[in-house]
């Protein structure tokens, strides 16, 4: 956890340390992180291991270590030894290394910012381009989707996935529906048209999005392009995309653009009381998630748990 400093970020490692859900290794200045949990009476970050970037034994180790993956992008050794002091490149760092097993960050710090370490330095898992983040969404309502329950996706990194890119997207939300929210993805393409029924090049590219995941994964459940409604409720789905395994009954929602899902994400969490877990990372070669600005000390304790289950390969 690389923002120890920050309150709700240190009072969700008292609760994971407490339930015993992650070890845990704090970044930040201990002197700092030790005077907040004795102001907000924490009484469990005394089991954290913590780590202050700006002062510890290997932060040359570190340095050249971040000089040599990226000194063919142009990096110099002194930028080297600047980056490393901030917590956003040592966490990353301390995961290449084998420190580390994962990392939450973004209570504190924008999403390209929490990204962009983790691209250069992780990178992607094999036969993945892009990284795309999901939000798993709890309805109050148990109407649509799995019994209330739907994944949406990509809510938080490709602002205009290509084709290929939204088809990657799909099959890595249907892993995180299957391994995370333990539910059998069904996917719905979404558009502004339902098989057809208008004529564009934005739906175009869901067409072929759909088609190409079925041939990466010919096991996928997939349809589109769709429409939302016609995508979530049965009698809809069925009158305009008759015979459709998914119309009707998708609880995996991939959208065209990284606005459409980050809206839709957003007014659903606020607008129908959702709870919004994520986003999960998907297809990084580590796991690493970004929280929002907005999180709730809940909201980090839980995506700390998601990602000790996805390190654990759940
Ligand atoms: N998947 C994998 N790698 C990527 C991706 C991706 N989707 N995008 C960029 N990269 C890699 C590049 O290949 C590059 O690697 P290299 O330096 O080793 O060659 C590295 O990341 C940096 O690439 P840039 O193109 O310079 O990326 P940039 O830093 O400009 O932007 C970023 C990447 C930060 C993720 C950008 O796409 C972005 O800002 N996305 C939107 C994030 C956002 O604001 N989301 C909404 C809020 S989230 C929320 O509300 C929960």
């Amino acid at each position: 956890m690389p923002e120890a400093t920050e309150e709700r970020s240190l009072r969700a490692a008292d609760i994971i340390l407490q339930e015993d859900l992650a070890r845990l290794i704090l970044l930040g200045n201990r002197e700092e992180i030790s005077a907040n949990a004795s102001h907000w009476n924490l009484q469990h970050i005394h089991k954290a291991q913590i780590l202050d970037p700006k002062d510890h034994d290997r932060k040359e180790f570190f340095a050249q270590m971040l000089f040599k993956l990226r000194q063919s992008k142009g990096l110099r050794i002194e930028q080297a030894r600047i980056m490393v002091e901030d917590p956003l490149y040592l966490a990353v760092l301390l995961i290449k290394n084998g420190d580390a097993e994962g990392e939450v960050a973004g209570a504190n710090n924008a999403t390209g910012d929490v990204l962009r370490p983790a691209f250069q330095i992780i990178k992607t898992q094999p036969g993945i381009t892009a990284v795309s983040g999901a939000f798993i969404m709890i309805m109050p309502e148990k109407t649509y989707g799995d019994n209330g329950l739907l994944i949406f996706a990509d809510c938080a990194v490709n602002p205009d996935p290509s084709a290929q890119e939204l088809a990657e997207i799909a099959i890595a939300t249907a892993q995180t529906a299957k391994n995370i929210a333990g539910i059998d993805p069904k996917i719905a393409m979404l558009s502004f048209s339902t098989k057809g029924s208008a004529n564009h090049p934005r739906n175009d590219k869901v067409i072929a999005a759909t088609q190409l995941a079925k041939a990466l994964d010919p096991q996928l459940k997939i349809d589109g392009e769709l429409q939302a409604d016609a995508a979530l409720v049965e009698a809809i789905g069925q009158k305009k995309s008759p015979g459709s395994p998914i119309a009707g009954r998708a609880n995996v929602l991939v959208f065209p653009s990284l606005e459409a899902g980050n809206i839709a994400y957003k007014l659903v969490q606020r607008l129908a009381n959702a709870e919004a877990i994520g986003p999960v990372l998907q297809g990084l070669a580590a796991p690493i998630n970004d929280l929002s600005r907005g999180c709730s000390v809940e909201d980090i304790v839980n995506l700390v748990a998601i990602t000790a289950n996805q390190a654990n390969g759940i």
